[in-house]
């Protein structure tokens, strides 16, 4: 059986941080599927498409890596997928926080959603989706924080907007 595991995001847009997540939990499963979450009552930064298309360059030379887009209910889409584990990321207490309860609703949705939580490293633990747009958005330089091989698809991607 393919141990297949599940990490959903928004990735709006893929960080250096995601990336190391990614990395670590293709040695330890069969296949990653990396999930972006189509919200359509939240728009985001960045589209979907573009947001996927950045995830699949950065992610071009993990082999074991997929990426996909759900919308709708996660624990729906792990089971769907067949997937045998949720991956997630913690930085600090405001992520376990979060992340335990999110993990405890899957549960009770799903009984089957197994969350597996993966601690970030201290190098990263600054970083975010968030930061990356912020720093963006104030014409800093986003380098550090942003896989390189994508770092211009992303420059271009704000000047776009
Ligand atoms: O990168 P994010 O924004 O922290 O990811 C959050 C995400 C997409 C994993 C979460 O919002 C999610 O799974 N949404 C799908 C809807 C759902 O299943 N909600 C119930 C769990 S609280």
């Amino acid at each position: 059986m393919e141990r297949i595991c599940i990490y959903p995001g928004s990735f709006d847009p893929i960080t250096v941080g995601h990336m190391d997540l990614i990395r670590r939990a293709s040695l330890l499963f069969d296949k990653v599927i990396v999930a972006v979450l189509h919200n359509p009552a939240k728009a985001g930064c960045f589209p979907v498409a573009d947001r996927l298309a950045l995830i699949r360059k950065a992610c071009a030379h993990l082999s074991n890596v997929e990426v996909d887009s759900f919308s709708g209910l996660l624990a729906d889409y792990v089971e769907k997928t067949g997937a045998i584990a949720v991956i997630r990321g913690l930085r600090n207490e405001n992520d376990f926080a979060n992340e335990s309860l999110m993990a405890q609703v899957n549960q009770r949705i799903n009984p089957h959603v197994e969350t597996l939580m993966m601690m970030t490293k201290p190098e990263h633990a600054c970083i975010s989706s968030s930061v990356v747009r912020e720093v963006a958005s104030f014409g800093g330089d986003i380098a550090p924080f942003v896989p390189e091989e994508i770092l211009a698809d992303i420059q271009a991607l704000f000047h776009k907007r």
